[in-house]
């Protein structure tokens, strides 16, 4: 094994993505996937969990579909159940599913912003909780990666119910992170910046794309290829054995832009 394959080495862990039918976390899987990692793709969508099974496979990875609800507590358990019936252990965590209503604050019913909060956030919360006890009970030096953005750094515009979630998990993960060291559980969050995905393209006009991109020092939007790299960093437990509690942005440098 070279140097860099013992530092990085993910043969054999078994990643749970939530969210892992997503735009951003598919690319996640796949890095991992073609890392040695059995992947898991649990997410709402059977068709494009299928299809991010078979992008990995034809990589040469392992992975598979499991469907979650997260609306329902009772889907995470189910997921856990799952996963150690077909894989035998997990080792990794990815909390990336997320919605946004993308309404101002007057435009917004109450039963709206609890549902960002109840999926961004709640479901992020007892995600961690099923599956960090789970860690724990079993002594796994686990790494979770929870999803945050750039909204909950400084609130922007039309999103505040997202920021608000994504703030709090900034929040939550540091928590966690202080909780669970003595276990050797690391908790950190990815904070993306702008990716071209579903969600936001429903959201980006074309005006909107210009003032992004003119805050944008790289002056271009994210490729989720590029969120690999810190992914198989956080996964690995001997490259990133110091950290936990950190939130890492990639956004090209935009949230580092005053005016
Ligand atoms: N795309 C971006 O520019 C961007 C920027 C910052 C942060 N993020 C965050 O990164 C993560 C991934 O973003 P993306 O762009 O890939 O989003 P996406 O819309 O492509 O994927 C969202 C995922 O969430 C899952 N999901 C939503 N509601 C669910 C529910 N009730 N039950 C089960 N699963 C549910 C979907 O199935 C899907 O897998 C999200 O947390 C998002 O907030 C994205």
């Amino acid at each position: 094994m070279s140097y860099i394959e013992q530092l990085y080495d993910l043969k054999g862990k078994v990643a749970v993505i939530i969210g892992g039918t997503g735009e951003l976390c598919s690319h996640m899987a796949l890095g991992l996937a073609k890392a040695g990692v059995e992947v898991v793709l649990s997410g709402r969508n059977e068709d494009k969990g299928l299809a991010g099974v078979d992008m990995i496979e034809e990589a040469g990875g392992s992975a598979y579909f499991v469907a979650t609800d997260l609306m329902e507590k009772g889907s995470l358990y189910a997921l856990q159940d799952i996963v150690l019936e077909r894989s035998g252990r997990i080792d990794i965590l990815i909390n990336g599913a997320g919605v946004n209503i993308g309404k101002p604050v007057f435009d917004t019913p109450t039963e709206d912003f609890q549902t960002v909060l109840d999926i961004n956030l709640t479901a992020t919360f007892q995600a961690c909780q099923i599956f960090g006890q789970y860690f724990i009970e079993h002594s796994i030096p686990a790494s979770i990666i929870n999803l945050g953005s750039i909204a909950g750094m400084t609130p922007i515009s039309n999103s505040f119910a997202y920021s608000a979630s994504k703030a709090a998990i900034h929040n939550l993960t540091k928590n966690l992170a202080r909780e669970w060291a003595e276990n050797d559980i690391r908790v950190n969050t990815i904070i993306p910046g702008f990716f071209p995905s579903e969600q936001n393209q429903r959201a980006l006009d074309e005006t909107r794309i210009l003032e992004i991109l003119r805050q944008t020092p790289m002056s271009r939007f994210g490729n989720p290829e590029e969120l690999i790299g810190l992914t198989l960093l956080l996964s690995s437990a001997k490259a990133s054995s110091y950290i936990t509690g950190s939130e890492f942005v990639i956004d090209g440098g935009f949230s580092t832009m005053s005016i």
